[in-house]
């Protein structure tokens, strides 16, 4: 018999068409738990995200959350369930205001109550969004709107939040600031978060655990200050 998970992935493969994008990748996280999942351009960091919130489709093996099985379930049945993501490049509503495009990430939820103690907690993890309320989002500098992408997740009352590259594009000052963040997240909301990454650094620093993946498979696994002495991604990530 297998222990209640909170949340795996077992053995799933994605294809797009020819291209074998994902092969028997399997990952687990525990209620509470933030982990990173590091890889280079191309590897499949973000088709694994979207093969979890029902954007890509997976082939083989399943996707388990809280003991339902939600492989391949439509995408906003997914969010209702509890998962939140934050895409790649952030993708914010440009034109729209910062104020609106939380209220969007509150689509699904129907209770007044809930959608308001949510605004409100985002408010105060992010006082520099508040600041910025009535401004269109897309005059937002980068780290801002990377606030502001994580925000909107929220705002959808996740239990698992995943975030694809949350360091794209920003400056070394900014890209701390914002995993500081997520680490704050993560304790205060026990919010679990599976975050993907190419700066293993930054992403192995603020996880416990971590996994790296290359052309598609999980090559190596272990805890973030294991992967972080690993000669391998010393060599591969840290750039020494
Ligand atoms: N919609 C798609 N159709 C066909 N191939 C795709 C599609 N999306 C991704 N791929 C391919 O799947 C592989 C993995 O892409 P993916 O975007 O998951 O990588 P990634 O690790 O997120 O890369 P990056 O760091 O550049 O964001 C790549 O070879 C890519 O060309
Ligand atoms: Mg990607």
């Amino acid at each position: 018999m297998h222990r209640e998970s909170f949340f795996e992935i077992v053995n799933i493969s994605v294809n797009y068409g020819v291209i074998k994008a994902l092969t028997n990748i399997s990952v687990k996280i525990s209620e509470g738990e933030i982990i990173s999942i590091i890889g280079a351009n191309g590897a499949g960091k973000s088709t694994l995200l979207k093969s979890i919130t029902g954007i890509a489709k997976v082939n083989d093996g399943n996707i388990l959350f809280q003991s339902q099985d939600i492989t391949n379930k439509p995408p906003e049945e997914i969010v209702k369930k509890g998962i939140a993501m934050v895409p790649e490049g952030r993708r914010v509503f440009s034109t729209l205001t910062v104020k609106e495009n939380l209220e969007l990430g509150a689509y699904f939820i129907k209770d007044k109550k809930i959608i308001k103690e949510n605004y409100e907690l985002v408010l105060r993890t992010f006082p520099r969004i508040e600041e910025r309320l009535s401004q269109p989002a897309g005059t937002l500098s980068g780290g801002e709107q990377q606030m502001l992408a994580i925000g909107r997740a929220l705002m959808s009352n996740p239990k698992l939040l995943l975030l694809d590259e949350p360091s794209m594009g920003l400056s070394p000052k900014i890209t701390s600031e914002i995993f500081q963040l997520i680490e704050k997240i993560n304790k205060e909301r026990g919010i679990s978060i599976i975050m993907v990454e190419q700066n293993a650094l930054m992403a192995l620093k603020t996880s416990k655990r971590g996994y790296v993946i290359e052309n598609g498979k999980i090559v190596l696994e272990g805890s973030s200050g294991e992967l972080l002495q690993n000669p391998q991604i010393i060599k591969a990530y840290l750039g020494a």
